[in-house]
């Protein structure tokens, strides 16, 4: 197969969603309805509840879980379909942004009763920053919710994307009947055996097809063709190009534990997802047929046995094709490294590959060699744009509680960090180091994992800062003067970029007000707006 057919094929999406609307199940769902999984309860949910904040071993095994399914391939119709899961637990927002880099396309599911929640919104920024495709589920569609209008107006206004349903409900919780589907034309009626994988569809001629009154009442016919009506008056048509533009959202109703909805999810995102697309580098854009390899480590995952440091590199192929054994230029540390037990990740299974292509996601077993960030090529000097850092909005100074461990402890912290835990600033004077994270779980984690992978002691002292900022100038006098007058508020992050650690929002506001010349960015992903 050419390198055009093997990108053509494959499809690398990620599912999000605030914790509780469904990710899990819908993500089960497809690997059922794909033949990757035979029945249901094989996916086990990476959720970390808040009750096992302190019960370290769950946190340790729920870290194994994701790695298990930290990938999930297979194949539908001739289609290689990637799933990279993105954790729920807002304590780990920050892996969930990063995967979304690796991603072209996501499926965001929505609960019909709790509609757009904190978690959604934050998705959907992030899925703005690079135009990311964005097909919706409504799930959930058995029990009692809110009115589909109602639901597609607030995704529209608090989400601030477009939206244009594809299927529609008839009726709800219930009183729900089934959808009907506007892309293809067919009445999907709902059955809620949920051993059932395939729903039996009605080919409809048109809305005013009798066969409607027949299979759901004359009532209930009427309310939907008044439904579609609406919906066609108030709508644009499905338009693909906008929606692969990011500008436009196709939504979709359905139940996930059910099996409902799922198929035509499925076929459509088939059809109309799109396949791996051209990336951004500091030197030019790559295109996925490019000959020359290239992709980038977007996830880290440490061992789960102390006693073997290694750790496993998530590497996104951008172009070209990935070999085994092949030497391929390591860009940051400017050497050369090649990989004997490259894994790739189908369902449940992880195997040694020979080769893999644009879209695809292996593991290689790292001994603390990469950053997330880091790019392979075949020799070419260029990195990936667009793996941002995000302010964190927890901060605390890191306390060495064991003076004999302390190269330990900077070792630990260095590579906790370089995978992506949490992230560090250096303060001047003492190189005081200063943890920042988005919940109070990653500073558990860090502590547990110190002592049992670096035998090293620490403790932390809460910091009162309320964002990171990275800054920006055409004058770069001013940003002098600023780091100056503000040094006990300056640090460095792991890139030795200045930030701001401003202690409130109204100081943040000051600064912005005093020094107008400077702008102050609350991602580092300004670098990728820059070229
Ligand atoms: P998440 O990964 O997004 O956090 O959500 P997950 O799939 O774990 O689903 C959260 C809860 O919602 C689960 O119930 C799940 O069974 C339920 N659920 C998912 N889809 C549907 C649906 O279409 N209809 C209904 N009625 N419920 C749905 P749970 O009680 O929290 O967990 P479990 O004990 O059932 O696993």
């Amino acid at each position: 197969m050419s390198l055009a057919e093997e990108i053509n094929k494959r499809r690398t999406f990620g599912i999000i969603s605030h914790p509780d609307a469904g990710k899990t199940t819908l993500t089960e769902k497809l690997l059922l309805f794909g033949g990757a999984i035979q029945s249901a309860g094989a996916v086990k949910s990476n959720k970390i509840k808040k009750t096992a904040t302190s019960d370290f071993m769950e946190i340790e095994k729920q870290r194994g879980i994701s790695v298990a399914t930290s990938v999930m391939a297979f194949n539908y119709k001739g289609t290689k379909i990637n799933i990279l899961d993105t954790p729920g637990h807002k304590d780990f927002a920050e892996d969930t942004y990063r995967t979304l880099t690796a991603v072209d396309s996501v499926i965001m599911v929505i609960d019909c009763a709790n509609g757009v929640e904190a978690q959604t919104k934050k998705l959907m920024e992030v899925c703005r920053m690079r135009n990311t495709p964005v097909i919706v589920f409504i799930n959930k569609m058995d029990r009692e919710g809110k009115d589909a209008f109602d639901l597609l107006d607030e995704i529209e206004t608090t989400l601030d994307i477009k939206v244009r349903p594809l299927s529609w409900p008839i009726g709800i919780g219930s009183s729900f009947q089934g959808v009907y589907n506007m892309y293809d034309k067919h009445l999907n009626l709902f059955d809620s055996n949920k051993t059932k994988i395939e729903n039996d569809v009605i080919a409809i001629e048109s809305i005013n097809d009798k066969a409607l009154d027949e299979n759901i009442g004359t009532e209930e016919a009427e309310k939907l063709r008044e439904d579609i009506e609406l919906v066609e008056g108030v709508y644009d048509g499905f338009d693909v190009k906008n929606y692969t533009e990011g500008n436009l959202a196709p939504v979709f109703f359905g139940s996930a534990l059910n099996n409902f909805g799922i198929q035509e999810l499925l076929d459509t995102f088939i059809d109309i997802a799109p396949f791996p697309r051209s990336r951004e580098t500091n030197v030019k854009v790559i295109n996925p047929t490019d000959e020359k390899f290239t992709g980038f480590v977007f996830k880290i995952h440490a061992n789960l046995d102390p006693k073997h440091r290694d750790r496993i590199a998530f590497l996104r192929i951008c172009s070209g094709k990935f070999e085994r054994n092949k030497f391929y230029q390591h860009v940051r540390i400017d050497k050369k490294v090649r990989f004997s037990n490259p894994t790739s990740f189908m369902a449940q299974d992880k195997s040694v590959i020979e080769e893999a292509f644009p879209g695809d996601v292996i593991g290689l077993y790292d001994t603390g060699n990469f950053k997330i960030g880091d790019t392979l090529t075949e020799g070419e000097k260029l990195e990936f744009q667009g793996i941002p850092s995000f302010s964190p909005e927890i901060f605390k100074e890191l306390i060495n509680m064991d003076p004999m461990k302390t190269k330990q402890l900077e070792k630990g912290i260095q590579q906790l960090t370089d995978e992506g835990v949490a992230q560090l600033f250096i303060q001047q004077p003492g190189n005081r180091k200063i943890i920042g994270t988005v919940g109070e779980l990653q500073f558990e984690v860090i502590q547990y994992r110190l002592k049992h992978e670096y035998g090293a002691s620490a403790d932390f002292q809460a910091k009162n800062f309320h964002k990171a900022c990275w800054m920006t100038s055409d004058d770069d006098a001013k940003i002098e003067e600023f780091i100056r007058r503000k040094a006990q508020y300056i640090a460095k992050d792991k890139d030795e970029n200045y930030v701001f650690l401003a202690q409130t929002k109204f100081l943040l506001q000051s600064a912005e007000g005093d020094y107008p010349e400077i702008t102050f960015h609350t991602t580092s992903e300004f670098k990728t707006d820059a070229t």
